[in-house]
């Protein structure tokens, strides 16, 4: 197949963080997709609805004016969240969903969740009300092996929230293990799961093996080449539990070439080329508009998009920027390490 038509997709999940770096990185996003749930990571984080409704003006105002995109904004969960604050900006459409950091997870998780107890009164209301929680799947304990975070997650807090709650909606994003894919998809109704572009082309070799790459760093990390082949079999199974969230996370090259460099992979310009690439390698590609376009919106209750994009596969190869330049300095670019020949005809 040389060319293929799908409906305009979402990004289930995706950081544009804030000033300079939301300027620069937002139109490789709203380019391509219509919609995506942005992550409230912020410093300080977007915990109440006030603070969503002005990051969004934000985002909007940065938007380039040929671009239609529609940002679902999320609110930071922590132990002091205000449940009936939730409820009434799910109800105005001001939000789309509520995010669980467990503290200290990963960037700016500080004020997350300690102890997922005292969250469960809010939680109760969200499910009541339909308010998906979105969930970053990893403990945090010091004496848990960071490659076994994910798994030790699900069986400590995601399946006793499950048993207590079974009616709360929750996104288990970025899944990186077969325990997460397993967990998803053997579940009762009302768990999906999103998996990143990144970690369907990665294991941790990328990020360890002759020398350390640090633009492979991200959380939760990549884990065995068993595992990645679980998230594309996944991913291309057609299950409607499992879509697109890129986690697509800029940080400036100077704080991840450090010594103690950020998690995150900023992919979202290449994304639908890399996709189309593993889609085509799996046989799949008549599963990608499922993936990117279709489950997501159904999961989370919302239209497809009406509108259509066109991938194309070129003969040549096609370019990728290495880096994108914000005032501050250079973002690199998710580098899938293979020649790209799908691009996205404008
Ligand atoms: O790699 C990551 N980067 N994982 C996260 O959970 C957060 C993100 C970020 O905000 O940089
Ligand atoms: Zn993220």
């Amino acid at each position: 197949m040389q060319e293929l038509t799908i409906r305009r997709p979402d990004d289930w999940h995706l950081h544009l963080r804030d000033g300079d770096m939301l300027e620069a990185v937002l139109p490789h996003t709203s380019r391509h997709f219509a919609r995506a749930i942005i992550m409230p990571n912020l410093v300080p984080p977007v915990v109440d609805t006030a603070l969503a409704a002005s990051y969004r003006a934000r985002i909007e105002k940065a938007l380039p004016q040929d671009h239609r995109f529609i940002p679902l904004m999320t609110l930071y969960l922590t132990e002091t969240t205000d449940a009936e604050d939730v409820v009434s900006g799910y109800e105005s459409s001001a939000i789309a969903a509520v995010k669980l950091y467990p503290a200290g997870a990963t960037t700016n998780s500080q004020s997350g969740v300690r102890d997922i107890e005292t969250a469960y009164p809010v939680l109760e209301r969200m499910a009541e009300a339909g308010v998906p929680l979105c969930v970053h799947g990893e403990v945090t304990d010091a004496d848990i092996d960071i490659f076994d975070r994910e798994a030790v997650f699900i069986d400590r807090v995601l399946e006793p929230l499950r048993r207590r709650i079974p009616s709360l909606k929750i996104v288990m994003e970025h899944i990186t293990t077969s325990n997460g894919i397993d967990y998803v998809s053997s579940g009762a109704d009302g768990i999906a799961g999103t998996i990143t572009t990144h970690h369907l082309i990665i294991n941790r070799n990328a990020i360890l093996a002759g020398g350390i790459r640090p633009h492979y760093y991200c959380l939760p990390v990549a884990k065995r080449e068993n595992h990645r082949l679980a998230l594309r079999a996944a991913a291309t199974s057609g299950n409607p539990r499992f879509f697109l969230g890129t986690d697509s996370a800029p940080h400036l090259d100077a704080a991840k070439e450090t010594a103690c460099g950020c998690a995150g992979v900023f992919s979202s310009i290449n994304t639908l080329s890399c996709l189309a690439h593993v889609f085509e390698d799996e046989g799949a590609l008549d599963r990608l508009e499922g993936f990117v376009s279709l489950n997501g919106p159904a999961f989370y209750g919302l239209p497809a998009n009406d509108e259509t994009i066109r991938l194309v596969r070129r003969e040549e190869p096609i370019a990728v920027p290495a880096s994108v330049e914000t005032k501050s300095g250079p973002v690199t670019v998710f580098d899938p390490m293979f020649a790209l020949h799908w691009d996205v005809a404008e």
